[in-house]
């Protein structure tokens, strides 16, 4: 993926974890997708009071993605405005894997970036 690709796909996740909501956790996330036409889809965290019912960042960008006609997924940019990275929980892994082969999966916070792809995180998805 090129630099300015990066940097957007980082600007969209950064204004997503701003419009998290996040009142149990107080942990605002924010994710960009990527889309097999280079079009960028984001998505925040949103939380509910009942614990089970709250949906991941990943999970919301990739609905939107999905849902603004993407097919495939080629990355998925992963914000908190933490010391620490965050990389996808399991279901979500599961799920960016429904859309990609071996996609990137980008990992960022204020101060640095990694890169991994799926397969790293997620060597045997669930076929
Ligand atoms: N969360 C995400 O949105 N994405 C992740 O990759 C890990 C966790 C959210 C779910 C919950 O709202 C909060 O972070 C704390 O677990």
């Amino acid at each position: 993926m090129n630099k300015t690709t990066q940097n957007r796909m980082l600007a969209a996740a950064r204004r997503a974890a701003k419009r998290a909501y996040a009142p149990c956790s107080n942990f605002k996330v924010g994710a960009a997708v990527l889309d097999e036409r280079d079009r960028i889809h984001s998505g925040c965290n949103v939380e509910n009071s009942s614990p089970c019912l709250t949906v991941c960042a990943e999970r919301n960008a990739i609905s939107r993605a999905v849902n603004t006609g993407a097919k495939s997924v080629k990355a998925v940019l992963v914000f908190t405005d933490t010391d620490g990275l965050t990389p996808p929980c399991g279901a979500c892994l599961q799920v960016i894997a429904e859309f990609g082969r071996n996609p990137e999966i980008l990992l960022t916070n204020r101060k640095t970036m990694r890169r991994f792809r799926l397969k790293d995180l997620l060597p045997l998805r669930f076929s």
